[in-house]
């Protein structure tokens, strides 16, 4: 049999486990909570609020009005509008074939972000 000493060692090795298992689930959770799409919410989505700045964040860079990949420019609304309304902005987010994916070289944004801008562009890419 085991000596008290190595019995309370086990116990506090077990409880350790436990308490790992648990901590690693509650962060996965957490993840799921903050990119679930059942939360992602496409209803009025603003230019001003967030297609301008996410398209701050991963697009001008390339596609400023000073020196535009492809004579594309995603900093303005107007530049902008022209490729959300011809299909090319919502093709080349979502990897689409025969679109050159977008941004260049760089993971698919999340898909909560090309829900919204798909949802801006469907709504007829207003400036609001
Ligand atoms: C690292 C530079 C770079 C970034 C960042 C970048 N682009 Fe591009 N983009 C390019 C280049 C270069 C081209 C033209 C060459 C090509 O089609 O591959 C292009 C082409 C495009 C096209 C035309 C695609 C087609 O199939 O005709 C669209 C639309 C576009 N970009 C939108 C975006 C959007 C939206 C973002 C941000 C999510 C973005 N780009 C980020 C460099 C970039």
């Amino acid at each position: 049999m085991l000596n008290p000493k190595a019995k309370i060692i086990a116990a506090i090795s077990l409880y350790m486990v436990f308490l790992l298992v648990s901590l690693g689930s509650c962060s996965s959770d957490n993840e799921e909570d903050l990119f679930d799409n059942d939360i992602c919410d496409t209803e009025n989505v603003s230019y001003a609020d967030f297609i301008a700045p996410t398209m701050q964040t991963f697009c001008n860079s390339c596609h400023s009005a000073a020196a535009p990949s492809s004579g594309i420019i995603t900093a303005t609304y107007e530049g902008l509008k022209v490729v959300a309304l011809d299909g090319r902005l919502v093709g080349s987010i979502n990897h689409e074939s025969g679109f050159s994916p977008m941004p260049q070289s760089q993971p698919k944004l999340q898909e909560c972000v090309r829900l919204k801008i798909q949802a801006w562009v469907e709504d007829g890419a207003l400036n609001n």
